[in-house]
């Protein structure tokens, strides 16, 4: 394990020996973290949407402490959780709320991490426009998600997910995966110019990350 991501976990040690495990256990085994850290710039504002107990956003502080934080999720158990571990350092705002109707500050760089799947495709796109309107031109949007058409990796990360919501671990009416290509396009239409990339790695799921940036000055028409 990384210094950095050692000590983003013990964060964690206050909340008792479960909540430590499982940050350990979330930000060593998923490749989602320390690949979105190497993007993080070194100033400004991070903005997580759907932030849950805060891992991205201990792991931020551990490798560019000069951020400011910003990270809102709609389940105040995973807020409380994050609150718990960074709610005492300088420059770190936790908000509750949900995505699709609380008002987001402005951010240079927005991160929306397994989340959108939670929400219908339609919902999935006003979200994404909600989250371009506030992000700085030249600012860049990161989104992991899962495919739906990558065979038994996107089976098996749609049963997880599935049971996640069944047994009440995440809220929502049913998880929706969608095609590489229609996120990749609902994010074009918005006007960012996207990369893609397996985000996966040690994991037996479908996951991508979109990078997604924003013009520094809108299009002419
Ligand atoms: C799989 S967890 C990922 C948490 C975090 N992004 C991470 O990678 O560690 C999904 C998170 O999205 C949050 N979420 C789902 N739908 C949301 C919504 N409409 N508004 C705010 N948060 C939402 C859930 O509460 C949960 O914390």
């Amino acid at each position: 394990m990384s210094l950095p991501i050692q000590r983003a976990a013990d964060r964690y040690r206050a909340a008792g020996r479960f909540a430590h495990g499982f940050a350990r256990g979330k930000l060593s085994g998923d490749p989602a973290y320390a690949t979105v850290a190497e993007h993080l710039p070194s100033q400004g504002t991070l903005l997580d949407v759907g932030c849950g107990e805060g891992y991205l956003l201990s792991l931020a502080r551990a490798v560019k402490p000069a951020l400011e934080l910003v990270g809102m999720d709609h389940d105040e158990r995973r807020v409380a959780l994050a609150q718990a571990a960074l709610g005492g350092e300088p420059r770190v705002e936790l908000l509750v709320g949900d995505l699709r109707s609380l008002d987001l500050p402005p951010a240079d760089m927005i991160t929306c991490l397994d989340v959108l799947h939670y929400m219908p495709p339609h919902e999935q796109d006003a979200v994404l426009a909600r989250l371009v309107a506030v992000l700085a031109p030249g600012g860049t949007l990161l989104v992991r998600d899962g495919e739906s058409e990558a065979g038994l990796r996107s089976t098996l990360l749609r049963l997880s997910e599935q049971l996640a919501v069944a047994v009440g671990r995440h809220r929502g009416d049913g998880v929706f995966f969608r095609p590489a290509q229609a996120l990749r396009q609902a994010l074009e239409v918005l006007g960012l110019a996207v990369e893609v990339a397996p985000c996966r790695d040690g994991t037996p799921f479908a996951n991508l990350l979109f990078v997604a940036r924003k013009p520094t000055e809108a299009p002419s028409p």
